[in-house]
């Protein structure tokens, strides 16, 4: 039986990719789960799942060295899936340390106890051993001009601290599998929207708020563009990368949707009228008016797009689901799961929101 550790499944795409990987390999995989459970984890999201005899979660840092390397040594572990890492850039701009405690310095402990586990004597690798770095388009930078797009050899130019730091982290995963040979990919993912996506993200947050009829903040002209992913299509490009792919190589994952920010928001709002019954009170306070254009993001990219052709010719993934439908995916998620939104919104993040669009 193959095992899996996958760093930060308690997280939005982690916790997708963990309910993707049992119901496509059910009994015949098991996975461990290291998370810190920051404000970002949540182990709502994976409460169907925690029962399973071939599932364990560990509560760690990923910067603890000594836990790491005991998981590794208490377990043989086949696959790496590493997603673990603080993820939003306006968090980023505020606070940037522990962007590059966790996302630099925590990869460098998942990479040193792999390699520890994993290397034989005279610097070759135990067979069928594998470490997936994931990661954002956000490492190439910004595209200026139309018809310009993120290719796996655009050179890196992050320009947030996030994104730096994920470069960073990036440059590491790249120099261990020059320097060691060690067996690794890197995929570079485009923005993800779904279930259990925490709603300080654009997607999420504007759903929330249009619900309850709040403002719906818009930075600069609304006009940045991002390529957006249904996460389950993610989920299923990083399984196809770590089982198809070549070792060593890097394959950006897009979602063959570009879109401006103020679409996206127009989108959204005419498909939440759409979904709600006209019984629905909430129905009536949806409405353009609502969105507000407030101060410009520091250093915002303007548009993100991935060249999607590496990943479809040499694994064969390509996104299955349609921004239309995956919209309406996720608007009926978040209706049934009115609780998870008020808890995850509730505290520590109340704080952040008054803060932030003070
Ligand atoms: P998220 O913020 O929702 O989840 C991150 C998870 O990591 C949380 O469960 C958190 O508790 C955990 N974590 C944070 N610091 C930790 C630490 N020191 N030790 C252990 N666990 C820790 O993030 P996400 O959106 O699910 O992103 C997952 C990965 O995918 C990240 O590496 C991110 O850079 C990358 N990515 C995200 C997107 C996107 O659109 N969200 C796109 C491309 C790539
Ligand atoms: P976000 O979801 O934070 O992802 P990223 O910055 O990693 O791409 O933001 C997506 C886009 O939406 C980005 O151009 C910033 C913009 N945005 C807003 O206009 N208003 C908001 O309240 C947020 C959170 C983002």
């Amino acid at each position: 039986m193959r095992t899996y550790l996958v760093t930060g499944g308690a997280g939005f795409i982690g916790s997708n990719y963990i309910h993707y990987m049992f119901e496509k390999y059910g009994d015949t995989i098991r996975i461990i789960n290291v998370d810190k459970l920051t404000y970002a984890g949540n182990l709502e999201n994976l409460r169907s799942i925690e029962d399973r005899e071939n599932y364990t979660f560990v509560k760690a840092d990923i910067c603890d060295t000594d836990v790491i390397n005991e998981i590794f040594e208490e377990n043989d572990i086949d696959r790496v899936v590493h997603f673990a890492a603080e993820s939003h850039v306006d968090r980023s701009i505020k606070n940037p340390e522990v962007f590059v405690k966790t996302n630099v310095l925590g990869t460098l402990v998942m990479l040193n106890a792999a390699k520890a586990a994993w290397e034989l004597e005279g610097g070759t690798f135990k067979e069928d051993k594998k470490f997936l770095h994931v990661s954002t388009d956000e490492v190439y930078g910004s595209l200026e001009n139309e018809g310009e797009y993120f290719y796996e050899t655009t050179p890196y130019n992050p320009h947030s601290p996030y994104s730096a730091s994920k470069a960073s982290a990036d440059m590491l995963v790249k120099a261990y599998m020059d320097t060691y040979k060690f067996p690794a990919n890197i995929t570079n993912c485009s923005n993800n929207y779904g279930p259990y996506q925490f709603p300080e993200k654009l997607i999420p947050l504007i759903i929330n708020n249009a619900l309850q009829g709040k403002k719906l903040p818009v930075y600069g002209d609304g006009k940045n563009v991002r390529d957006w992913l249904y996460v389950e299509d993610h989920a299923k490009g990083i399984d196809m990368v770590q089982e198809k792919g070549k070792l060593f190589e890097t394959y950006n994952i897009g979602g063959h949707n570009e879109k401006r920010n103020i679409e996206i928001i127009y989108i959204i709002l005419d498909t939440l009228q759409e979904m709600l019954p006209d019984t629905d009170s909430r129905k009536k306070l949806i409405s353009r008016d609502l969105i507000t254009y407030v101060e410009d993001r520091k250093g915002h990219d303007r548009r993100y797009a991935i060249a999607p052709g590496k990943i479809k010719e040499e694994v064969g993934w390509e996104p299955d689901t349609m921004f239309t439908e995956g919209i309406k995916l996720t608007i009926k998620w978040f209706f049934e799961h009115e609780d998870w939104m008020r808890n995850v919104t509730s505290g520590e993040y109340k704080k952040y929101y008054e803060d932030m669009y003070k």
